[in-house]
């Protein structure tokens, strides 16, 4: 049976403010303190609507990619500093800005959130890289699907969800699903590279109830998708 010691937490933004609501904050919070009085947590959140609105608008402005990649990181940082701001006294009081800080801040025993850190990625690929570095026994990929499919549920009727999948599969059902245009896989390739290369256990859920990651965290139960090697116990 996995022992949990350090868990990575990844929210989607569009799980903890589709649009900004503190009420959506508090119960993360609540959760997020719950997981916190039995492991070391680190949390990642994500910019949601408002990232892809406040990057709409600076494409239309003529900016380049990475000004508008700038652009995001910072929106997930400000809903970082809601999330601190949820938890109190248990967080950390400022998002780390990159991996070493948030394991050096860690030692202090506070909860670490943080949301992006360079351009030419998203969060997913934050949290692997950070439950890579601080060495995580379970990262958590709170997203508005229910888990991994074979295909794109929202285009592919044939689609089917998967309950266990290796970080092999998941590359590979990554890289088909994002070779179509405009498509958006469940994580991006650089977070399934990360999980393949570490073979990091991941369970991606849906964050819509965020009790779900209470359940996978500390009772070892959820009905997402979990990701790991067949030949890890
Ligand atoms: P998200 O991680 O929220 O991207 O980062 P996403 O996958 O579009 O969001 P969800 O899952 O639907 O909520 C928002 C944007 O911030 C930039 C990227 O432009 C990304 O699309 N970003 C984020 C970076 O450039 N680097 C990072 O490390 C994180």
């Amino acid at each position: 049976m996995l022992i949990i010691m350090i868990v990575v937490i990844s929210i989607g933004g569009s799980v903890i403010a589709p649009k900004l609501d503190f009420e959506r904050f508090e119960e993360y919070a609540e959760v997020i303190k719950e997981i916190a009085k039995e492991r070391t947590v680190f949390v990642v959140v994500g910019g949601g609507a408002a990232a892809r609105e406040y990057i709409h608008v600076a494409r239309k402005l003529g900016a380049n990619e990475t000004v508008c990649d700038f652009i995001g990181i910072d929106v997930t940082r400000l809903n970082a500093r809601l999330l601190i701001s949820a938890l109190g006294g248990d967080a950390h009081p400022e998002p780390p800005s990159d991996y070493k800080e948030a394991e050096n801040v860690a030692s202090w025993g506070k909860i670490i959130v943080m949301g992006g850190v360079i351009p030419g990625q998203t969060t997913d690929a934050v949290a692997a890289i950070l439950a890579e570095y601080v060495q995580a026994d379970l990262l958590v990929n709170a997203t508005c699907v229910d888990g991994v499919y074979t295909a794109n549920p929202d285009s592919d009727p044939e689609a089917k969800k998967l309950d266990k999948v290796t970080p092999e599969q998941l590359v590979k059902i990554v890289m088909k699903t994002e070779t179509k245009a405009g498509a958006r896989s469940v994580l991006d390739l650089t977070a399934a590279k990360i999980i393949e290369r570490s073979n990091i256990t991941t369970v991606v859920l849906n964050g819509a109830d965020p009790k779900n990651i209470i359940d996978v965290v500390l009772r070892n139960k959820h009905v997402g998708t979990e990701i790991r090697s067949s030949c890890k116990k």
